[in-house]
């Protein structure tokens, strides 16, 4: 006959298993929450940036000066060592077009990064933990803008790539093409940010409720709710309209309740765009990326063995106005193979 002893502890031993299923639902996901003191510091830098724009509209000059040249700024989000430094630094000019460029490198604090020096000497900005599943990839990148809008007021375009891209094409055809339609400067033009901004992605709803249904009303309709490409180039009036955002900020800054689900950074940039300035985004991406038989939100990674001058011809092939200029994701053993073919390929264009 069993006594009452051991029918508890039978049931509890039956308990175990079910409490390693439901656990990761129950207890609330272990990812890095935005402390306050970050999230003041963030706003100061922000307001920042926001203020000096007010008072440095960039393209100005006076009156018998020659009128400086607008630069592209580019951002690089990383939490490993920046694989593809060698080949940037083949990338970026040297000579008088060294002008026309800035260099920003948002760090995750706690990766054990090797200096890559030159170009990227002195460019690492105050950089904050980042993690996969949480906003805190928004807010790198929001800091990156904001450092670049601080930095320069020649920053007139802002390229975000990680550190598993790679350039697709010289520097100078990158900036030719960015700013093909504003020759004669200065301008205030309105330039067209190159941006993915997708609603017909078939996880959007998962995606929208990744932190809870309802959670995201009434800022954030889901018919208003869009997917795009985390790597964008950014033009500096919108680049303002991100760093100036509270509205949508307050709601994509919730933590995912469902992680499976949640990649806030492929969203909060599509959705505030798409609401603030639809007419002058491309919609599209210039950063080619491979989801064929993606795994576990990771695209396609190009082996050294895969690298060739025909992948590279392949890569840059698209089917809008503007071919690729930058890939993802290569592995880091492409370095050499990508090195070799730099000059005759990579940068001949
Ligand atoms: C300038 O860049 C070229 C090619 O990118 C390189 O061969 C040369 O060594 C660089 N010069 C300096 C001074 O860094
Ligand atoms: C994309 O990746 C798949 C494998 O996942 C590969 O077969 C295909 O050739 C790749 N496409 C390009 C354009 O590289
Ligand atoms: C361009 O469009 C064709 C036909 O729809 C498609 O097969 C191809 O994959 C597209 N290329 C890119 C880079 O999207």
């Amino acid at each position: 006959m069993f006594n009452t002893h051991f029918v508890l502890s039978f049931a509890l031993l039956l308990c175990l298993p079910l409490l390693f299923l439901f656990a990761p639902r129950i207890l609330p996901p272990k990812h890095v929450k935005i402390s306050l003191p970050d999230e003041l510091d963030d706003l100061a830098l922000f307001r920042r940036a926001t203020l000096a724009s007010l008072h440095a509209p960039g393209s100005i000059s006076r009156l018998g000066t020659i009128n400086p040249k607008p630069k592209i700024a580019f951002l690089f989000l990383t939490n490993t060592d920046l694989h593809f430094a060698p080949l940037w630094q083949h990338f970026f000019p040297n000579n008088t077009d060294r002008k026309l460029y800035n260099i920003y490198v948002h760090a995750d604090p706690s990766a054990k990064l090797t200096p890559p020096g030159g170009v990227f000497e002195g460019r690492f900005i105050a950089a904050k933990k980042t993690e996969r599943s949480s906003p805190t990839l928004i807010s790198a990148a929001r800091r990156l803008l904001a450092t670049a809008l601080l930095d320069d007021p020649l920053n007139h375009y802002f390229a975000l790539v990680s550190q598993h891209c790679i350039p697709l094409h010289s520097f100078r055809y990158v900036y030719n093409n960015l700013f093909a339609e504003s020759t004669q400067y200065p301008t205030q033009l309105p330039y067209l940010s190159f941006i993915e901004i997708l609603s017909d992605e078939p996880q959007l709803w998962d995606r929208y409720t990744a932190r809870g249904k309802n959670v995201m009303l009434p800022e954030i309709p889901f018919e208003r709710f869009r997917v795009g490409s985390q790597f964008f180039v950014l033009s500096r009036s919108h680049a303002l309209v991100v760093i100036k955002d509270r509205r949508l900020w307050r709601k994509f800054k919730l933590p995912c309740l469902n992680t499976e689900s949640c990649y806030p950074e492929e969203h909060y940039f599509p959705t505030l765009l798409s609401m603030e300035d639809p007419d002058g985004c491309s919609h599209y991406t210039l950063t080619r990326v491979n989801w064929t038989d993606s795994t576990g939100g990771h695209p396609h990674t190009y082996r050294a063995a895969d690298v060739s001058p025909e992948l590279i011809y392949k890569l840059r092939e698209s089917n809008t106005t503007h071919p690729f200029m930058f890939a993802r994701k290569f592995s880091p053993d492409s370095l050499v193979p990508l090195m070799d073919i730099a000059g005759d390929v990579i940068f001949r264009d």
